[in-house]
């Protein structure tokens, strides 16, 4: 390679790399595999250690010298007192022994031991507890500073909101405790089949469901899908640790305050001994609640950790060893496409059958029409298929020594499958889309999504029935379920009389849902049930919501005033309603004769505070104790007038007198005004 060559395939790695940071840490949405990330991120790395003049001919940015960058709109940031790291990583066993080669030269000594722990799979957190109570948590952003997830990590009901002293572990003045927020394989399979049910497309992966989970403006979304945490590491910490002077002595702090830890931690000596415990984590990794994608091997002795330092975006007293996907190659019989309800095309591999990770794969994702040219995967080639993230099987190569000279290119539809629509790309979007809002599986999608359990539930309108009434074209669109005539039905057979009866006594029963399902059942990109609950609340009907403007949402100071609802669904909500079609739809269904029920104010059962109960004492600085309580309840929360060994928190403000006495007393956390904003999400 000439020194030109270098520095060309240099700069396109570099974009290429930055592309996947992306869509990994920003939009928790990869293309590619973690191992095919791991390939083009290390052919980088090489090239610029063995072309440095070309690396820097190319720029000084670039991405091997940085985290990636999880930051979101819509969070407030905050500043790390101790900065989040990244790990270098490997899948060979060659290059882990190398790793400690390098420590046993760099530290002068012949034994080194480690520790060895679970690679957890989900997204880097950082919690501070100050005093022992959960101040914040922050994702780990850019390294330096992350977004504030403090509310939606309060729904995780495994985390302490209390540090719980310990002997041999008092609890410091701050500390930074760092770890995995992840979903249980369990719950991901669970959230998946209730998509099924809803007719709805399925989470591609339990990592990235966690990702994007913590990163919902709405708390009471995130509590509706169960997250986890893990924690593995201690930042910063003031007063220093005192005894605690290895990785492992960590890990029984973790333990010994009641912060959920890794599953199962080996100390080794020595290169042969990590090696045989990472063997040993392989072989039981299957039965862990989250997925875990490999090892991490760390020196124990914090004071060698120090003295081998770190660069800057990894230290070098730790290194992760992944474990290679499972991988198996099979023949790619055709590619189809599918059609999605907001018109997003998929393309999908069919798939002559193959097993891989215990269970026979016959179709695999193949993401969009990009994937596809930057693999060249064609229609009758041999492909590679591996798990992503051990769920959603996906093709990530072609073994093109198997390629026969009948195969030609693949050419992505130029028109939707379904409707023969010019398909259309939309700004900022990989996706192509199906821009025929009658198109028919859009419209049976659609159908389908407002006539679910989760929506308004008409019953007997499941995926069957909806075949049969838009492909008869007695629905082209939703308001036409109220339309369906007895006469119609009837003609699909004697036999079906009854459950016909049964089918319209029941569209009729659901013109009187309540007006959240009704939200629902509209399919706004962005809103969900929870933030349906919360437009119902404000909103009398549905004409109103379609006539709703940006200032109903965001105030003068950008500040949010329907609670719930933020930014992005503001404007998704906004945009909804200026597509004619859409305002149509609402005209339709209340000239159809819809009367969505409106909804009586109940305390929520979802929010970052259910289950806990406070009390107030005090003058706050800046609110008013009715407007406290009232963002508490608003939250989930309880209050109570007196302070028991029940108590969650006791919010203080000036000239608290003997309910602040007691609070101390029973040891329950006593918290500012400050506090109970940044655990609301705010500040
Ligand atoms: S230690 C300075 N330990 O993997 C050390 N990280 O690929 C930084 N991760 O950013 C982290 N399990 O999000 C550590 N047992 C573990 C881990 C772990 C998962 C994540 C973490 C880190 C990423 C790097």
């Amino acid at each position: 390679m000439t020194p030109s060559e270098a520095k060309e395939r240099i700069a396109a790695l570099r974009a290429e790399v930055a592309l996947h940071d992306e869509r990994y840490y920003r939009r928790s949405s990869p293309e590619i595999s973690d191992q095919e990330y791991d390939q083009i991120k290390r052919e980088l790395s090489d090239l610029e250690a063995r072309y440095p003049d070309a690396a820097s001919a190319a720029g000084s940015d670039t991405p091997t010298a940085r985290v990636g960058d999880d930051r979101a709109e819509g969070f407030q940031t905050y500043r790390h007192r101790q900065p989040m790291q990244s790990l270098d990583n490997t899948y060979s066993e060659v290059e882990l022994r190398e790793f400690h080669a390098r420590l046993v030269k760099l530290l002068g000594r012949d034994e080194l031991s480690y520790v060895v722990e679970p690679k957890v799979d989900g997204l880097a957190v950082s919690l501070t507890y100050e005093k022992g109570v959960l101040v914040r948590a922050v994702t780990r952003g850019n390294g330096t500073e992350g977004d504030d997830v403090t509310a939606n990590a309060l729904t995780i009901r495994a985390l302490p909101r209390r540090l719980r002293a310990a002997e041999g572990a008092p609890v410091p003045d701050v500390i930074e405790i760092r770890g995995e927020i992840y979903m249980s394989t369990a719950e991901f399979e669970r959230i998946n089949a209730a998509r099924d049910a809803e007719g709805e497309e399925r989470y591609a992966n339990p990592r990235n469901l966690a990702a994007g989970t913590i990163k919902l403006l709405d708390p009471r979304e995130v509590a509706e899908r169960r997250l986890e945490i893990v924690l593995y590491g201690i930042g910063a910490c003031e007063p220093a640790l005192s005894g605690g002077d290895t990785q492992s002595g960590y890990h029984a702090r973790v333990k010994a305050w009641g912060l959920p830890s890794v599953e199962r931690l080996w100390t080794a000596s020595g290169i042969d001994q990590v090696w045989s415990a990472i063997g040993e984590l392989d072989r039981m990794r299957s039965g862990f609640a989250y997925g875990t994608d490999g090892a991490v091997v760390k020196l124990d002795s914090l004071a060698l950790q120090r003295e081998a330092g770190s660069t800057s975006r990894a230290p070098r007293w730790a290194m992760a060893y992944k474990f290679a996907a499972e991988r198996a190659e099979t023949k790619l019989l055709s590619i189809s496409v599918q059609v999605g309800r907001t018109g997003v095309l998929t393309p999908v591999a069919e798939l002559e059958p193959v097993s891989l990770a215990g269970s026979t794969v016959s179709r695999a994702t193949l993401h969009n029409r990009d994937e596809i040219g930057r693999k060249d995967i064609r229609e009758g080639d041999y492909v590679y298929v591996e798990k992503a993230g051990e769920v959603i099987p996906a093709v990530v190569g072609v073994n093109t020594a198997r390629r026969q000279p009948s195969c030609v290119p693949y050419v992505f539809p130029q028109v939707c499958p379904a409707c023969g629509s010019p398909v259309v790309s939309v700004e900022g979007e990989v996706a192509l889309r199906c821009p025929n809002y009658e198109c028919p599986v859009q419209v049976r999608r659609r159908v389908l999504h407002f006539a679910s359990k989760a929506c308004v539930d008409i019953d007997g309108m499941g995926e069957a029935m909806v075949d049969v009434v838009v492909g008869k074209g007695w629905v082209r669109g939703i308001a036409d379920l109220y339309r369906l005539s007895r006469e119609q039905l009837l003609t699909l057979g004697k036999s079906v009389e009854k459950s016909s009866d049964n089918l319209l006594a029941a569209i009729e029963r659901s013109k009187r849902a309540e007006l959240w399902r009704f939200i629902h059942g509209l399919g706004i990109p962005h809103v969900g049930a929870a933030a349906a609950k919360d437009l119902a609340l404000r909103f009398p009907g549905l004409e109103a919501l379609a006539d709703s403007r940006h200032e109903d949402y965001i105030g003068k100071d950008k500040e949010s005033l329907i609670a719930g609802i933020g930014q992005t669904m503001a404007d998704a909500i906004v945009t909804h309603f200026n597509q004619p079609v859409n305002r149509t739809l609402v005209r339709d269904l209340v000239a159809a004769g819809v009367e969505p029920a409106r909804p009586v104010a109940a305390a929520p059962s979802t929010g970052p505070f259910v289950g806990k109960t406070f009390v107030l004492t005090g003058t706050l600085p800046s609110m008013t104790r009715e407007e406290a309580s009232a963002r508490i309840e608003a939250a989930g929360g309880k209050i109570s007038s007196s302070v028991s060994k029940k108590t969650s928190f006791v919010l203080a403000g000036a000239d608290a007198g003997s309910k602040l006495e007691k609070a101390k007393a029973l040891g329950v956390a006593v918290i500012s005004e400050d506090d109970l904003v940044r655990m609301l999400g705010g500040g």
